[in-house]
């Protein structure tokens, strides 16, 4: 893929709101016309190339917006989240390419708790999040494509990458979102695996069709946090996924910055 021009964003989900060697040369607070996004943007560089003297990030490194989808205290629950207010000060500071960070739950039988997975199909069972730009005071009424809900491109981008860098990554997966907060019962772990879904997490949708409708390439690194409720004996609490995600997110950390790298580099 050519990546010239391209200016990246990472939306960090839990347990991401920090990333290895980032270089914060400048935070933004954005306001939008739908309201306040989660944190403020966190504007730097991956492996210390920002220009300390003069505040700016300098031009054609890897320089990268930062967002925090939970917000700094990772306070916002995924069903409260203004997904619409993220992408589209994302948008107007000129970002092209979302690079989204998931939490999730396994379901298919390779989903183990640690690993990280590229997916490449949704099915969104969200039922009560504001999940378009187009509702109001539109020319025409606006369908956008969504067959192909993940930018193919960048997820290869991706693969190579973790390849290089010896990071086991998992290709391919349909993820499904639910609504939460609350996480699911047995039985619906199993009516969404009869459906074909291998991971199961709270926050790829709307984000993934909100990027889509602004016309900026998204794509998904998730890490499996926990087996999906009903998969395994042990209960899942939220020391349980902290302590997964740990070792998840710290693959997902080096990635990253491997991948700006190499990106940058075109
Ligand atoms: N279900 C939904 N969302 C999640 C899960 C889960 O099991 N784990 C992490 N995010």
């Amino acid at each position: 893929m050519t990546t010239e021009n391209k200016q990246f964003a990472i939306i960090g989900g839990t347990g991401l709101t920090a990333l290895k060697n980032f270089d914060i040369v400048r935070r933004e607070i954005v306001m939008t016309p739908y309201g306040e996004p989660s944190s403020p943007l966190a504007y730097g560089c991956i492996n210390n190339h920002s220009n300390h003297k003069t505040g700016q990030a300098q031009a054609n490194t890897n320089e990268v917006v930062f967002l925090a989808r939970h917000g700094h205290a990772h306070s916002i629950p995924p069903h409260m989240v203004n997904y619409r207010a993220n992408l589209f000060a994302l948008k107007n500071v000129g970002v092209t390419t979302v690079i989204a960070v998931n939490a999730v739950g396994g379901i298919r039988d390779d989903m183990s708790p640690g690993s990280l997975v590229i997916p490449d199909q949704i099915i969104d069972y969200t039922t009560s999040r504001i999940n378009t730009f187009f509702e109001k005071n539109l020319t025409q009424v606006t369908h956008i494509d969504f067959s192909y809900p993940y930018s193919s491109a960048l997820s290869q981008l991706i693969l190579k990458t973790a390849k290089k860098e010896k990071i086991n990554i998992i290709q391919g997966a349909t993820y499904a979102a639910t609504e939460g907060p609350r996480l699911e019962t047995a039985a619906e772990i199993q009516r969404l695996k009869q459906d074909g879904c291998d991971i199961v997490g709270m926050t790829g949708m709307p984000e993934a069709a909100l990027a889509r409708e602004l016309e900026m390439g998204y794509v998904s690194i998730c890490v499996n946090a926990n087996w999906a409720a009903g998969l395994s004996e042990e209960l899942i609490t939220m020391e349980a996924i902290e302590k997964n995600l740990e070792g998840g997110l710290e693959k997902a950390r080096s990635l990253l910055a491997a991948l700006l790298n190499t990106a940058h580099q075109g």
